[in-house]
């Protein structure tokens, strides 16, 4: 809360406004903990953040949003805590992403849905069924994500095809692979934000982040607000980008 002081101090380029923000948001753990309240409480509250930040998105004119809410690596926790992350995704399923959808936000997730429950796998196909015709911001959820997994998943159905004489090897250029991802036909984040003080990938967009910019912030993604969000972006803007060129 304490960067609300910031607001309005990061004036935004609108001609230099990423199209793709893909954000990690960590630390719900951590808030919890400092507040003396069960993991879950901060899961809760993590979600009510990533509600603002979809807004905020909009409001900024943002393409695509892709946010971590669950990776290959998350079902180690404890079954208490994954079971109280499937139970708040079951009812965000429910009420906001659809209210969302009203809005003209469009939703997908990208990940492997088949391990998780059947009534959540229905949500979700009937949630990007809904989202098909909207055309203002695409949220991407990464449930059961991971990067690894994500191309491990695409060269098992690549190979499947050069099997079945569908596709040649020659034919598997960078732009044929990305089509195989989860992420096909979204451009690559410009932008990796990473909120809790943590400075690493853990397994997110591996392929999809080869030149993205990478911001880190401290604070903890429950208290991750629209003015942070603006701080990003604003820091972004004023990076030189060089893709290998001098
Ligand atoms: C991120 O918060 C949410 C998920 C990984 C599901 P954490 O639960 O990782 O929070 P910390 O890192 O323990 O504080
Ligand atoms: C990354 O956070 C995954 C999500 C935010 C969903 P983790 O908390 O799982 O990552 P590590 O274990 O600190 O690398
Ligand atoms: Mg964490």
């Amino acid at each position: 809360m304490a960067l609300e002081k910031d607001a309005g101090r990061f004036p935004l380029s609108a001609e230099k406004m990423p199209k793709h923000i893909a954000i990690i948001m960590d630390g719900n753990g951590r808030w919890a903990k400092k507040r003396g309240l069960p993991r879950k409480a901060g899961h809760k509250a993590g979600a009510e953040t990533l509600e603002k930040i979809i807004s905020a998105a909009r409001e900024l004119g943002l393409e695509h949003l892709t946010v971590y809410a669950f990776s290959t690596e998350n079902w180690k926790r404890s079954q208490e805590e994954v079971d109280a992350i499937m139970n708040l995704l079951r009812q965000y399923l429910k009420n906001y992403f659809k209210k969302f959808i009203k809005d003209d936000v469009r939703m997908d997730v990208i990940g492997d849905i088949n391990r998780l429950d059947a009534d959540i796998q229905k949500q979700i196909m009937e949630i990007e069924q809904l989202s098909k015709e909207k055309t203002g911001l695409f949220v991407h959820i990464a449930l059961n994500y991971g990067g690894r997994d994500e191309l491990r998943r695409a060269m098992t159905k690549m190979a499947q095809e050069v099997v079945e004489g569908r596709l040649l090897p020659e034919e598997m250029t960078e732009d044929c692979i990305a089509g195989y991802l989860d992420t096909a036909g979204t451009p690559d984040p410009e932008l990796v934000i990473r909120t809790s003080g943590e400075e690493r990938i853990s397994n997110f967009l591996l392929w999809q982040a080869a030149y993205s910019e990478f911001y880190f912030c401290d604070t903890l993604w429950p208290d991750f607000t629209k003015t942070e969000l603006e701080k990003a972006v604003f820091a972004y803007q004023n990076r030189e980008r060089r893709f290998g060129g001098r």
